[in-house]
């Protein structure tokens, strides 16, 4: 049985070693933050980090996620209050929602690497992540908007530890 790391929790699943990481998250997990869209790699609706890295689940096999630190939607961050969760409140992004968990991870992984993206980088990051209520421009705003903050947050502790 494969042993995983979601959220900082250790997790044994039943599961071969093929089965897409996205059937074990939803189905015996029941962490149904992640949500299934194409089931092809082509609309990130299913997107988790791995190690970090934005990927889309239902494409990663249970086998490449072992011994990885994974994170879903739910471990974002403890209090739902990740910059970016807040930034889409205040930008009223989602219509549906169905795309927006796969929205945010893919955003938040660019942030944890650019704290400072220019609107072209993350149109460009966020490319391969479809909303079927062309919420794009809302999207946009809000991880600009979240980088923002994160930057006056970090300059804020910076002060504060001098
Ligand atoms: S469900 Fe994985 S990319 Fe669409
Ligand atoms: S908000 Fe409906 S698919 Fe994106």
């Amino acid at each position: 049985m494969p042993n995983l790391i979601i959220n900082g929790r250790n997790m044994s699943v039943d599961a071969a070693d093929d089965t897409p990481l996205l059937w074990v998250i939803r189905e015996q997990l029941q962490m149904t933050g992640t949500k299934f869209g194409c089931g092809a790699g082509l609309c990130g609706a299913c997107t988790v980090h791995v190690n970090g890295e934005a990927v889309r689940s239902c494409q990663t096999a249970v086998s490449e996620a072992v011994g990885k630190q994974i994170t879903t939607i739910e471990g974002l961050s403890a209090k739902g209050d990740h910059p970016l969760q807040k930034a889409w409140i205040a930008e009223q992004v989602p219509q549906c929602g169905y795309c927006q968990s796969g929205q945010i991870m893919q955003a938040a992984a660019l942030l944890a690497k650019n704290s400072s993206p220019t609107r072209e980088e993350v149109i460009a990051h966020m490319d391969g992540n479809l909303c079927r209520c062309m919420t794009y421009a809302r999207i946009q705003r809000a991880v600009l908007r979240a980088a923002s903050e994160m930057r006056t947050a970090s300059t804020g502790n910076d002060r504060r530890n001098t």
